[in-house]
Protein backbone atom coordinates (compact mmCIF):
# COMPACT_ATOMS: atom_id res chain seq x y z
CA UNK A 1 0.00 0.00 0.00
CA UNK A 2 1.81 3.40 -0.95
CA UNK A 3 0.62 6.41 1.36
CA UNK A 4 0.67 10.25 0.42
CA UNK A 5 1.07 13.21 2.57
CA UNK A 6 -2.39 15.47 2.25
CA UNK A 7 -1.62 18.58 4.21
CA UNK A 8 -0.32 17.51 8.05
CA UNK A 9 -1.42 14.20 7.27
CA UNK A 10 -0.46 10.68 5.98
CA UNK A 11 -3.13 8.95 4.05
CA UNK A 12 -3.66 6.03 1.55
CA UNK A 13 -2.53 7.37 -1.94
CA UNK A 14 -5.95 6.90 -3.40
CA UNK A 15 -7.77 8.42 -0.84
CA UNK A 16 -7.11 11.82 -2.13
CA UNK A 17 -9.19 13.97 -3.89
CA UNK A 18 -7.95 16.77 -6.15
CA UNK A 19 -10.45 19.51 -7.04
CA UNK A 20 -10.71 20.60 -10.57
CA UNK A 21 -10.81 24.29 -9.28
CA UNK A 22 -7.42 23.68 -7.42
CA UNK A 23 -5.04 26.73 -8.86
CA UNK A 24 -1.95 24.32 -8.89
CA UNK A 25 -4.19 22.46 -11.65
CA UNK A 26 -5.60 25.28 -13.16
CA UNK A 27 -3.06 27.98 -12.89
CA UNK A 28 0.29 26.18 -12.25
CA UNK A 29 0.20 28.55 -9.19
CA UNK A 30 2.12 26.97 -6.59
CA UNK A 31 5.89 25.57 -5.85
CA UNK A 32 7.78 22.55 -5.16
CA UNK A 33 10.47 20.66 -3.90
CA UNK A 34 12.25 16.70 -4.62
CA UNK A 35 14.45 15.49 -2.52
CA UNK A 36 16.66 12.71 -2.96
CA UNK A 37 16.57 9.79 -0.58
CA UNK A 38 19.70 7.35 0.22
CA UNK A 39 19.25 4.54 2.37
CA UNK A 40 15.85 5.65 4.13
CA UNK A 41 17.72 9.06 4.86
CA UNK A 42 16.76 12.59 3.39
CA UNK A 43 19.87 14.08 1.76
CA UNK A 44 20.29 18.00 1.86
CA UNK A 45 16.71 18.12 3.46
CA UNK A 46 17.09 21.33 5.54
CA UNK A 47 18.38 22.95 2.47
CA UNK A 48 15.30 21.55 0.67
CA UNK A 49 12.96 22.67 2.92
CA UNK A 50 14.39 26.30 3.37
CA UNK A 51 14.34 26.77 -0.23
CA UNK A 52 10.74 25.38 -0.30
CA UNK A 53 9.86 28.27 2.02
CA UNK A 54 11.20 31.04 -0.20
CA UNK A 55 10.15 29.94 -3.40
CA UNK A 56 6.66 30.16 -1.48
CA UNK A 57 7.63 33.82 0.03
CA UNK A 58 8.37 34.79 -3.65
CA UNK A 59 5.07 34.02 -5.24
CA UNK A 60 3.14 35.51 -1.59
CA UNK A 61 2.04 31.58 -0.68
CA UNK A 62 2.08 31.01 3.31
CA UNK A 63 2.47 27.69 4.06
CA UNK A 64 0.58 26.89 7.33
CA UNK A 65 3.46 24.43 8.67
CA UNK A 66 6.93 24.99 10.65
CA UNK A 67 9.66 23.86 8.84
CA UNK A 68 10.20 21.50 11.72
CA UNK A 69 6.45 19.99 11.25
CA UNK A 70 7.04 19.57 6.97
CA UNK A 71 10.62 17.94 7.83
CA UNK A 72 8.86 15.89 10.69
CA UNK A 73 5.60 15.00 7.93
CA UNK A 74 8.26 13.97 5.51
CA UNK A 75 10.39 11.94 7.53
CA UNK A 76 7.32 9.72 8.57
CA UNK A 77 6.07 9.65 4.67
CA UNK A 78 9.34 7.44 3.82
CA UNK A 79 8.92 5.42 6.79
CA UNK A 80 5.07 4.84 6.26
CA UNK A 81 6.11 3.60 2.77
CA UNK A 82 9.39 2.11 3.87
CA UNK A 83 11.24 4.43 1.21
CA UNK A 84 14.68 3.00 0.82
CA UNK A 85 16.08 4.22 -2.06
CA UNK A 86 14.45 7.08 -4.32
CA UNK A 87 13.19 10.55 -3.79
CA UNK A 88 10.16 12.47 -1.92
CA UNK A 89 8.23 14.72 -4.25
CA UNK A 90 6.11 17.43 -2.49
CA UNK A 91 4.22 20.75 -3.41
CA UNK A 92 1.61 23.70 -2.22
CA UNK A 93 -0.68 25.72 -4.41
CA UNK A 94 -2.63 28.54 -3.33
CA UNK A 95 -5.79 26.12 -2.73
CA UNK A 96 -9.25 25.13 -4.67
CA UNK A 97 -11.60 28.17 -4.96
CA UNK A 98 -13.82 29.44 -8.10
CA UNK A 99 -11.63 30.29 -11.02
CA UNK A 100 -9.96 33.64 -10.70
CA UNK A 101 -6.28 35.25 -11.72
CA UNK A 102 -6.87 37.00 -8.68
CA UNK A 103 -5.90 35.53 -4.74
CA UNK A 104 -8.13 33.95 -3.10
CA UNK A 105 -9.18 35.37 0.30
CA UNK A 106 -6.73 34.24 2.90
CA UNK A 107 -9.50 31.97 4.30
CA UNK A 108 -8.53 29.19 1.52
CA UNK A 109 -6.23 27.06 2.91
CA UNK A 110 -2.74 26.10 1.04
CA UNK A 111 -2.78 22.39 -0.35
CA UNK A 112 0.40 20.43 0.37
CA UNK A 113 0.07 17.10 -0.84
CA UNK A 114 3.32 14.54 -1.46
CA UNK A 115 4.43 10.95 -2.34
CA UNK A 116 7.61 9.17 -2.73
CA UNK A 117 9.19 7.38 -5.59
CA UNK A 118 11.85 4.47 -5.57
CA UNK A 119 14.86 4.30 -7.64
CA UNK A 120 18.15 3.34 -7.50
CA UNK A 121 21.05 5.89 -8.57
CA UNK A 122 21.51 5.89 -12.31
CA UNK A 123 25.46 4.47 -12.09
CA UNK A 124 25.61 3.99 -15.40
CA UNK A 125 25.07 7.11 -16.47
CA UNK A 126 27.64 8.42 -13.53
CA UNK A 127 30.29 6.27 -15.21
CA UNK A 128 29.96 6.38 -18.88
CA UNK A 129 28.43 10.19 -19.23
CA UNK A 130 25.04 11.16 -21.48
CA UNK A 131 24.58 13.44 -24.55
CA UNK A 132 22.63 16.26 -24.27
CA UNK A 133 21.70 18.68 -26.98
CA UNK A 134 20.91 22.91 -26.98
CA UNK A 135 17.47 23.78 -26.87
CA UNK A 136 16.61 27.87 -26.71
CA UNK A 137 15.65 28.56 -23.24
CA UNK A 138 11.89 30.13 -23.73
CA UNK A 139 10.89 30.07 -19.88
CA UNK A 140 9.89 33.25 -17.88
CA UNK A 141 12.22 35.56 -15.70
CA UNK A 142 11.70 33.70 -12.29
CA UNK A 143 13.75 30.46 -12.73
CA UNK A 144 14.55 30.89 -9.22
CA UNK A 145 11.44 30.13 -7.97
CA UNK A 146 10.63 25.98 -8.01
CA UNK A 147 6.77 26.59 -9.65
CA UNK A 148 4.90 23.95 -10.94
CA UNK A 149 4.53 25.98 -14.33
CA UNK A 150 6.85 23.80 -16.17
CA UNK A 151 5.70 23.63 -19.44
CA UNK A 152 9.42 25.24 -20.63
CA UNK A 153 10.88 22.65 -19.41
CA UNK A 154 8.89 19.97 -20.11
CA UNK A 155 8.67 20.77 -24.35
CA UNK A 156 12.71 21.05 -23.70
CA UNK A 157 13.05 17.67 -21.66
CA UNK A 158 10.72 16.55 -25.03
CA UNK A 159 12.91 17.49 -27.75
CA UNK A 160 16.03 16.38 -25.81
CA UNK A 161 14.37 12.88 -25.59
CA UNK A 162 13.46 12.29 -29.34
CA UNK A 163 16.96 12.90 -30.17
CA UNK A 164 18.23 10.24 -28.16
CA UNK A 165 19.50 13.05 -25.12
CA UNK A 166 19.27 12.81 -21.63
CA UNK A 167 19.32 16.79 -21.19
CA UNK A 168 18.48 19.32 -22.56
CA UNK A 169 21.24 22.15 -22.25
CA UNK A 170 18.96 25.68 -21.72
CA UNK A 171 20.43 28.94 -24.01
CA UNK A 172 18.92 32.49 -24.06
CA UNK A 173 20.50 33.93 -27.08
CA UNK A 174 24.26 32.69 -26.83
CA UNK A 175 24.13 32.26 -23.17
CA UNK A 176 24.24 29.18 -21.54
CA UNK A 177 22.16 29.28 -18.64
CA UNK A 178 20.94 25.76 -16.79
CA UNK A 179 19.60 22.60 -18.11
CA UNK A 180 15.57 21.61 -18.23
CA UNK A 181 15.70 19.86 -14.65
CA UNK A 182 19.40 20.27 -13.54
CA UNK A 183 22.18 22.27 -13.59
CA UNK A 184 25.12 22.46 -15.84
CA UNK A 185 28.61 23.67 -15.39
CA UNK A 186 31.55 23.30 -17.97
CA UNK A 187 35.17 22.74 -16.63
CA UNK A 188 38.51 24.18 -18.79
CA UNK A 189 42.02 24.62 -17.95
CA UNK A 190 41.51 23.44 -14.11
CA UNK A 191 38.47 26.05 -13.80
CA UNK A 192 34.78 25.38 -12.94
CA UNK A 193 32.39 27.46 -15.01
CA UNK A 194 28.80 27.92 -14.36
CA UNK A 195 25.68 30.81 -14.47
CA UNK A 196 25.38 32.65 -11.05
CA UNK A 197 22.60 31.82 -8.97
CA UNK A 198 20.20 35.08 -10.26
CA UNK A 199 16.63 34.82 -11.94
CA UNK A 200 17.81 32.88 -14.73
CA UNK A 201 18.24 29.51 -13.15
CA UNK A 202 17.06 27.31 -9.79
CA UNK A 203 19.72 27.39 -7.66
CA UNK A 204 20.45 23.51 -7.20
CA UNK A 205 21.08 22.23 -3.88
CA UNK A 206 22.75 19.91 -5.63
CA UNK A 207 24.74 22.64 -6.72
CA UNK A 208 25.62 24.41 -3.65
CA UNK A 209 27.18 20.82 -2.88
CA UNK A 210 29.33 20.47 -5.26
CA UNK A 211 30.72 24.01 -5.27
CA UNK A 212 31.53 22.98 -1.59
CA UNK A 213 33.06 19.77 -3.35
CA UNK A 214 34.73 22.20 -5.99
CA UNK A 215 36.57 24.23 -2.91
CA UNK A 216 37.59 20.43 -1.25
CA UNK A 217 39.12 19.70 -4.56
CA UNK A 218 41.01 23.15 -4.91
CA UNK A 219 38.63 23.70 -8.30
CA UNK A 220 38.48 27.27 -8.75
CA UNK A 221 34.69 27.94 -9.41
CA UNK A 222 33.68 30.94 -11.47
CA UNK A 223 30.28 31.89 -11.33
CA UNK A 224 30.20 33.92 -14.99
CA UNK A 225 27.54 32.88 -18.21
CA UNK A 226 29.18 30.91 -20.87
CA UNK A 227 28.33 31.56 -24.09
CA UNK A 228 27.47 28.29 -26.44
CA UNK A 229 30.61 28.37 -28.13
CA UNK A 230 32.17 28.10 -24.55
CA UNK A 231 30.38 25.38 -23.71
CA UNK A 232 31.19 23.63 -27.04
CA UNK A 233 35.13 23.90 -26.39
CA UNK A 234 35.40 22.93 -22.21
CA UNK A 235 36.96 20.24 -21.71
CA UNK A 236 34.81 18.39 -19.40
CA UNK A 237 30.67 19.27 -18.99
CA UNK A 238 28.34 18.43 -15.92
CA UNK A 239 24.84 18.58 -15.00
CA UNK A 240 23.37 18.35 -11.69
CA UNK A 241 20.25 17.73 -9.90
CA UNK A 242 19.02 15.32 -7.01
CA UNK A 243 18.68 12.28 -9.33
CA UNK A 244 21.49 13.27 -11.83
CA UNK A 245 24.17 14.06 -9.23
CA UNK A 246 27.31 14.77 -10.93
CA UNK A 247 26.71 13.54 -14.34
CA UNK A 248 28.68 14.11 -17.18
CA UNK A 249 27.89 15.04 -20.31
CA UNK A 250 30.07 13.54 -23.12
CA UNK A 251 28.51 14.74 -26.27
CA UNK A 252 26.13 18.20 -27.48
CA UNK A 253 24.56 17.87 -30.39
CA UNK A 254 27.19 15.13 -32.06
CA UNK A 255 29.96 16.88 -31.07
CA UNK A 256 32.61 15.33 -28.55
CA UNK A 257 33.45 16.96 -25.84
CA UNK A 258 36.90 16.93 -24.58
CA UNK A 259 38.31 13.17 -24.63
CA UNK A 260 34.74 11.74 -25.28
CA UNK A 261 35.03 10.58 -21.82
CA UNK A 262 34.49 11.68 -18.69
CA UNK A 263 37.11 13.73 -17.60
CA UNK A 264 39.44 14.02 -14.22
CA UNK A 265 38.29 16.36 -12.54
CA UNK A 266 34.52 15.05 -13.18
CA UNK A 267 35.95 11.99 -11.54
CA UNK A 268 37.55 13.85 -8.49
CA UNK A 269 33.78 15.90 -8.05
CA UNK A 270 31.91 12.75 -8.16
CA UNK A 271 34.15 11.07 -5.36
CA UNK A 272 33.80 14.06 -3.15
CA UNK A 273 30.15 14.36 -3.73
CA UNK A 274 29.68 10.67 -3.24
CA UNK A 275 31.53 11.04 -0.02
CA UNK A 276 28.95 13.53 1.65
CA UNK A 277 25.68 11.29 1.24
CA UNK A 278 24.53 8.80 3.42
CA UNK A 279 25.01 5.60 1.15
CA UNK A 280 26.62 3.70 3.68
CA UNK A 281 24.17 4.22 6.97
CA UNK A 282 22.50 1.29 7.39
CA UNK A 283 18.47 2.76 7.37
N1 LIG B 1 14.74 19.54 -10.86
N2 LIG B 1 17.39 23.52 -12.52
C1 LIG B 1 16.14 23.13 -12.78
C2 LIG B 1 15.37 23.88 -13.81
C3 LIG B 1 15.57 22.05 -12.09
O1 LIG B 1 14.30 21.68 -12.34
C4 LIG B 1 16.35 21.35 -11.14
C5 LIG B 1 15.82 20.19 -10.34
C6 LIG B 1 17.67 21.79 -10.91
C7 LIG B 1 18.57 21.12 -9.89
O2 LIG B 1 18.15 21.39 -8.57
P1 LIG B 1 18.46 20.37 -7.39
O3 LIG B 1 19.92 20.13 -7.39
O4 LIG B 1 17.99 21.08 -6.18
O5 LIG B 1 17.70 19.10 -7.71
C8 LIG B 1 18.15 22.88 -11.60
C9 LIG B 1 14.03 18.55 -10.08
C10 LIG B 1 14.85 17.44 -9.64
C11 LIG B 1 12.77 18.13 -10.82
O6 LIG B 1 12.09 19.01 -11.32
O7 LIG B 1 12.45 16.94 -10.83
Amino acid sequence: MAYSLWNDQIVEEGSITISPEDRGYQFGDGIYEVIKVYNGHMFTAQEHIDRFYASAEKIRLVIPYTKDVLHKLLHDLIEKNNLKTGHVYFQITRGATSRNHIFPDASVPAILTGNVKTGERSIENFEKGVKATLVEDVRWLRCDIKSLNLLGAVLAKQEASEKGCYEAILHRGDIITECSSANVYGIKDGKLYTHPANNYILNGITRQVILKCAAEINLPVIEEPMTKGDLLAMDEIIVSSVSSEVTPVIDVDGQQIGAGVPGEWTRKLQKAFEAKLPISINA
